[in-house]
This record gives structure tokens, C-alpha cells and sequence, in this order.
């Protein structure tokens, strides 16, 4: 799939923003702690939640997506989710968690390494075996059995997103109390533990480092709408600044962007902020900056690339260091093409600022960096082809309409 974007184009209008990729994944997950039916609303049709659905469906529960709504219903049937499937999406690990808290036992494929690290797991087996799991690997699988899971105290060394939900899930139907301390404190988190005690769950403390959950015998179904995307809704935020344009995001929380606001406004972006929406005025002129990527609430990793096309176009030399994930320069590569100053050694980037882009053909290496390449297309003078940009289709809900809404000049090609 290429994507082919005419550059320059200032942005201007409205934008609906989606509910959240990274909530919504490890929610459905989570409906396999229950037989009963769960319904999860306002789901966006992109590659991911299809993928995670199919997870579903091949564990033997019963899963529609209609009208933007995913009805789960049915417990699982089997304790092995396809390697195929478990290979193309890191997430599927999620289903670790639940598996053993309801079949007692999961063979699952170690889950692949990406463009943007290896991605070990051994904090989600660390949690995991903590609350009593037998874990052993063989040949590329983790074998996992536990004959009942016991509440305990697990501390994780670094406060990663997944082990935090693959050690929720589990502990939310074992015998006992657990505490996870250290956990991650991203907003999704929340949103899990809210769906989990919306079925009856009785978790406490998520959004801060220490989360306790108590064990119940029986999780109940549920209806749930989770949070809007705060990465998609910083995706457009920059793509507005980096335009010039002036736009206006609806379905954003901007206590979850807050840090993604402050580098804007540190570079000369104006924001306004209300309730739920934000309105972004781009400037001439964009002031170069500092920016260290940091587990929630500090800048997310996940607008790293994204900003990294912003400031091709500083006036001056910005910095940008990588704390989070130990390979997530692939767009450097890629916007060097198209005529940005960009030297990149290990975890820190330094990029001076030029006066202007040029359109080239680029390769979007995983979703971020090719919504990056989209935002550098749109900067850019002349034509900007994008190859492999099925990747951007995992987490951006028709990006091209919503991005041609507001003016961009972007022809898809299959
Ligand atoms: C989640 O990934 C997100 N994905 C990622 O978003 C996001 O970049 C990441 O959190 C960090 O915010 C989903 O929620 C589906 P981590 P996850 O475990 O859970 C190390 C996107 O673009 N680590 O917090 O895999 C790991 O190597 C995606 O939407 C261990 O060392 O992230 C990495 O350096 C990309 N051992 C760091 O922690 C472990 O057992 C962060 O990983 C687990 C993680």
C-alpha cells in the first residue's frame, strides 16, 4: 500500500478523534476473564482491534464487530493462541494473564521483536510467577500452568505498559489480594482497571504506582466505552503545528496530552484548551527544543517520531533522546531523504533545523514513524510517496479521510 502526499498544505477545520488503540486492546483481552457478554463501544475499524478479535475467535469465544461495537460472549475454548497471529501483534501476549487465570494453563510464542526494539517480555512472566505460575520456554513458546493464582506483592523493575495489564488481568480472579508496585501509570491503565471493575473487579490505586487488586471468584459482563486516543489526538496536534495550520481536536482529555502541549507551547505553538477539545494554531516560525521520551506522564514514546518532523523544520538545533525503547530512530533514515539534518547515535538524535523539506519516496517502518512520514509529507515541498503504509492503518482510524478534511492533499494506492 503507498500513500501519496502533495506537500504543503497548512491544515485547517475540525477532527474527531477515536477511542483508544492501546485501551482497547488489552480490554478485549480482558472480556475473556468472563462468560458473560461484554460490549465495548465505540471501537475504531483498524488492523489491530481485527487482529486481537481474531486472538478472540481462535481461543473459541463468539466475537462481533458491529456498528463500531464489539460483543464478546463464550469463555475460552483452548490454551494456545496462533503463532501467526501472536507474531504480527505484541499485544496478543496480553491474553497470557487471563488464559492462566481461567484455564489454569497457556502455551503462547515468545512475541516477536519489532523495528523499534527486541521487546522482552520477562517482566510479564515475572508477575506472573509471582502469582504462582510454573513458566518454562520451549522451542520459541512460553509454557505457563498454574493450578490457582495467589495474591502477591510484585514489584517491576521498570514500570512497563503490558506487564502492568498482563498482572492485572490475572490478579483481578485470583485467591487473594496482589499489589503491583512500580506499575505504569498511563491513562490505559486506568481505562483497564476500570472495565475490570465495571464487571465487578475490585481494583484500587490505577493511575498511581502501587495498584492493589483484590482477587474475586467472578467477573460479570459489561458494557464500556474507553478513552479517547491521546497518541492519535497528539498525531494531529502536531501535524497542525507543523503546518501552520489552525485546527480544532474534538474527544481529547487534555489532562492526557499535557505534556505533548507544554513542548508545543515551548516551541511557539498556541493552544487553547477546553474540556474535551483543543485548539491548535501553528506559527511561522518553530523554536527548536529539548525532548527525553518518558514512561507516562512524561513525554510519550509514542510522539517521539512524530515530533522528530516537527523540528526538521526548527529554527536551530533541537535535541531528542529515546529513554523508552532502545531502537526507535528508523524514521531518521527516512526523513534524511527527504532533505532533513538529522545524526543519530544510539538513544539521542540531534536535528538541525532546515529551511524547508523536499517530497521523496520513504518507507514507513512501523505505525508511528509512518504517521510521522505522513506529517514530513504534508511540511514538505513537492510529493511525498509512502511505501508499506499499512502500518499506519494499525492505530490511525481513517487518517486519510480525517487528514484530507482538513485540507491535506493525499491520494491512497493499493
Ligand atoms: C505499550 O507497549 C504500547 N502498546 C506502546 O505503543 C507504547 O510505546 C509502550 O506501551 C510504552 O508506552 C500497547 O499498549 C498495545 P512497555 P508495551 O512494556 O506494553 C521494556 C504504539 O505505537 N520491557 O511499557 O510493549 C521494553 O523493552 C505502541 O501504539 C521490559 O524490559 O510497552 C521497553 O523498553 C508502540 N520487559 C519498555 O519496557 C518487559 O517485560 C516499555 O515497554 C516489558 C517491557
Amino acid at each position: 500500500m503507498e500513500l501519496h502526499i502533495k506537500g504543503k498544505a497548512k491544515l485547517k477545520g475540525e477532527v474527531e478523534i477515536s477511542t483508544s488503540k492501546n485501551s482497547i486492546l488489552p480490554i478485549l483481552v480482558a472480556s475473556l476473564l468472563s462468560d458473560e457478554e461484554t460490549i465495548i463501544n465505540k471501537v475504531p475499524i483498524i488492523k489491530d482491534v481485527i487482529i486481537i478479535n481474531e486472538v478472540l475467535k481462535q481461543l473459541g469465544l463468539k466475537v462481533e464487530f458491529i456498528n463500531k461495537q464489539v460483543i464478546i460472549s463464550g469463555s475460552p475454548q483452548n490454551n494456545n493462541p496462533s503463532y501467526e497471529l501472536v507474531r504480527q501483534m505484541r499485544a496478543s501476549f496480553l491474553v497470557m494473564g487471563p488464559l492462566l487465570a481461567r484455564r489454569g494453563k497457556v502455551r503462547i510464542s515468545l512475541p516477536g521483536g519489532c523495528a523499534i526494539g527486541t521487546r522482552p517480555i520477562d517482566l510479564h512472566l515475572k508477575g506472573l510467577q509471582a502469582l504462582g505460575a510454573k513458566i518454562f520456554l520451549s522451542s520459541g513458546d512460553v509454557v505457563a500452568s498454574a493450578r490457582k493464582l495467589t495474591g502477591n506483592h510484585v514489584y517491576l523493575d521498570f514500570p512497563s505498559v503490558g506487564a502492568t495489564e498482563n498482572i492485572m488481568m490475572a490478579a483481578a480472579v485470583a485467591e487473594g489480594t496482589s499489589y503491583i508496585e512500580n506499575a505504569a501509570l498511563e491513562p490505559e491503565i486506568t481505562d483497564l482497571a476500570n472495565f475490570i471493575n465495571s464487571m465487578g473487579g475490585k481494583i484500587a490505586g490505577a493511575g498511581t504506582n502501587v495498584i492493589r487488586i483484590r482477587g474475586v471468584k467472578k467477573l460479570l459482563g459489561t458494557s464500556y466505552t474507553p478513552i479517547p486516543d491521546r497518541i492519535e489526538a497528539g498525531t494531529y496536534m502536531v501535524a497542525a503545528a507543523a503546518t501552520g495550520g489552525e485546527i480544532t481536536i474534538n474527544n481529547v482529555i487534555p489532562e492526557q496530552v499535557k505534556a505533548i502541549t507544554a513542548k508545543l507551547q515551548e516551541s511557539g505553538t498556541q493552544i487553547h484548551e477546553n474540556d474535551n477539545n483543543i485548539k491548535i494554531i501553528g506559527q511561522d516560525t518553530i523554536k527548536p527544543l529539548y525532548v527525553k521520551t518518558l514512561p507516562y506522564p512524561g513525554f510519550p514514546t509514542d510522539m517521539q517520531a512524530q515530533f522528530m518532523s516537527y523540528l526538521s523544520c526548527a529554527e536551530g538545533s533541537s535535541v531528542i533522546t529515546e529513554s523508552v525503547f532502545e531502537n526507535r530512530f528508523m524514521h531518521v533514515q527516512e526523513l534524511l531523504r527527504m532533505g532533513a539534518k538529522i545524526k543519530a547515535e544510539g538513544r539521542t538524535a540531534v536535528i538541525k533545523g532546515c529551511s524547508e523539506l523536499t517530497g521523496a519516496r520513504v518507507k514507513a517502518t512501523d505505525l508511528r514513524a509512518g504517521a510521522a512520514l505522513l506529517i514530513a509529507g504534508m511540511m514538505a515541498r513537492g510529493t511525498t510517496v509512502i511505501t508499506e503504509s499499512e502500518h499506519i492503518d494499525r492505530g490511525y482510524e481513517n487518517i486519510v479521510q480525517k487528514l484530507t478534511g482538513l485540507g491535506a492533499k493525499i491520494q491512497k494506492y493499493n
